[in-house]
């Protein structure tokens, strides 16, 4: 059995990700390849708790409280989803995983880069993405777009600098994983950015 491939889509709100999610999702049925759809926080009965607490509250928290429980909801998630599915053979596609922790909880909310990169170790151990899609956005065009989608959750309401800072952590790791990660300008239209999402996913 060919372990399947681990993809997942990072960005900001309203980058398109879950735009782009389905349509991935679409291409690579018609391919014959068995999927698994999944996301984060969430793809677990926990994870989907912990991404109701995580994304509704308006309390305030520490990072490294919102690191932890994003860890402790991925530790389940791997283990009971994306684990098995990848064994099986199936591909998963993931909306949003670690990057988004280092873009948030470090990028964004000044938590320390090392100390993400000790539970990344911790819990993940060995498993990294196959490939993730990182749809690179501007804050404003961001904003833009999800304030017509629905009600900003509590992470949206974060200032522009939050974003400003999050889209910079997201471009590190782009630049510390340049085989892993490619970036795709997201400003441009849906139809040009499957054009590219196309070449890349016959090219794996
Ligand atoms: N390239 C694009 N050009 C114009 N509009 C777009 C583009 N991509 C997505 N959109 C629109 O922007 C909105 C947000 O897209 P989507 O929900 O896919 O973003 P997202 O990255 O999943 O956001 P979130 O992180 O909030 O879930 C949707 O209304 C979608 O139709
Ligand atoms: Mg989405």
């Amino acid at each position: 059995m060919t372990r399947g491939r681990f993809i997942t889509l990072e960005g900001m709100d309203g980058a398109g990700k879950t735009t782009h999610l389905e349509w991935l999702r679409a291409r690579l049925l018609a391919r014959g390849i068995a999927l698994t759809v999944t996301r984060e926080p969430g793809g677990t009965a926990l994870g989907e708790s912990l991404r109701g607490l995580l994304l509704d509250s308006h309390e305030p928290r520490q990072p490294e409280t919102e690191a932890l429980l994003m860890f402790a909801a991925r530790s389940e998630h791997i283990a009971r989803v994306i684990e098995p599915a990848l064994a099986s053979g199936q591909w998963v596609l993931c909306d949003r995983f670690t990057d988004a922790t280092y873009a948030y909880q470090a990028g964004g909310s000044g938590m320390a880069w090392s100390r993400i990169a000790e539970l990344e170790r911790w819990v993940q151990g060995g498993l990294q993405p196959d490939l993730t899609l990182y749809f690179d956005l501007t804050p404003e065009v961001g904003r833009s777009r999800t304030r017509q989608a629905r009600e900003p959750d509590r992470f949206e309401r974060e200032q522009l600098g939050f974003y400003e800072r999050v889209r910079a952590a997201y471009l590190r790791r782009a630049e510390e994983h340049p085989d892993r990660i490619r970036i795709i300008d997201a400003s441009q239209s849906i139809a040009e950015v499957q054009v590219e999402l196309e070449k890349i996913i016959l090219s794996i």
